[in-house]
């Protein structure tokens, strides 16, 4: 007798190949005008799938979650970072949650050093510049950013992202320093000539670029408040492609307002897709609209761990990227 297909409601457009696969394996509920799910869409999809695949602008907290029905039993999210969901409670109510990391570390990674290329080098004002038709010309003094060769860079968040990061930033000359939960491996420090610090706080006072690499967990939730954006380099700069939660947004914008840190590059916000007003139109400050995975391969490639994991899933197996709660 041929089994049930397994029901899967998909909250956002993927890439085509990836839907066509869906539809090729599972009952699978596609969204076929990408609009972002309300509450109560969530909520519908949760009582009748057996699978979700969210992404980061799905809101899934305890309350959602409690509204589910008992035949929902994986969430698989498309996406490395689940803050966008209560694991802890998914996971307490026997519901498996997935994600899907790798696959997106050297997209990230390439961005977040893009934007420690950029910011320093002025790239985005030179460009806004040329759009203005404001060029009148090369002179010795115009136009002077900061060379990226022999500084420091602190990397805070030394998984599979910062090691990229930090493999690429190697290449420009810059020096690795970096805060983690707990140092890598002596293999990786060695390769990667990073230097490990156990307190931000004094790792901050000494860095010229900061690019922000963790999750966004309880613990790392506002990481970078005003306190220790304060402790960080005037001439200092901080790029973030991880989470916007990781920094204070407003103690940032007034900070840079205020001449305390020499620019920003961010990819990602506190209130996606608001961003704090105070740090538009700045012109040492670039603003790109999270976009760090945002590769086709990239997108692909996270569309097939999603496939891998719930067909695993369905076949009795652990799905490889389980999201185990006690390591977030
Ligand atoms: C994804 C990201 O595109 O994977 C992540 O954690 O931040 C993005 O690059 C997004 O989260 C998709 O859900």
């Amino acid at each position: 007798m041929p089994t049930r297909k397994l029901k899967i409601v998909v909250t956002r457009k993927l890439p085509a190949a990836v839907e066509l696969r869906m539809k090729e394996l599972f009952d699978a509920r596609l969204n076929e005008d990408d609009h972002p799910f309300t509450q109560e869409e969530l909520a519908e999809a949760m009582q009748t799938a057996d699978v979700l695949v969210p992404t980061v602008t799905d809101h899934i907290d305890g309350r959602l979650l409690a509204r589910a029905g008992d035949q929902l039993r994986l969430i698989a999210q498309f996406g490395a970072g689940v803050d966008n969901i209560d694991v802890q409670s998914a996971v307490q109510r026997g519901i498996t949650v997935t994600n899907t990391p790798g696959v997106l570390t050297d997209d990230t990674a390439d961005v977040a050093m893009a934007l420690i290329l950029a910011v320093p080098r002025r790239l985005h004002e030179g460009a806004q510049i040329m759009d203005g038709g404001g060029f009148d010309g090369w002179t010795p003094t115009w136009m002077l950013g900061r060379r990226l060769a022999g500084k420091r860079l602190g990397i805070i968040g030394m998984g599979r992202i910062g090691q990229a990061v930090a493999r690429r930033a190697r290449s420009f000359g810059l020096q690795i320093h970096y805060h983690n939960r707990k140092p890598v491996g002596a293999r990786i420090e060695e390769q990667l000539e990073a230097t490990y610090w156990d307190s931000l706080d004094q790792m901050l006072a000494r860095m010229d670029i900061v690019s922000i690499n963790c999750p966004h967990t309880p613990a790392t939730f506002h990481l970078m408040n005003a306190r220790r954006l304060e402790l960080m380099k005037p001439e200092a700069f901080i790029v973030n492609t991880a989470r916007g939660e990781v920094i204070d947004e407003a103690a940032l914008a007034r900070a840079i307002k205020a001449g305390k840190l020499a620019g920003a590059g961010l990819d990602v916000f506190e209130r996606e897709p608001a961003v704090n007003e105070e740090l538009i139109g700045l012109p040492n400050v670039l603003l790109l609209p999270h976009m760090g995975s945002a590769t086709i391969e990239g997108r692909t490639e996270m569309g097939e761990k999603v496939i891998i994991n719930i067909k695993t899933f369905a076949d009795g197996h652990r799905p490889p990227d389980r999201v185990i709660p006690a390591i977030l």
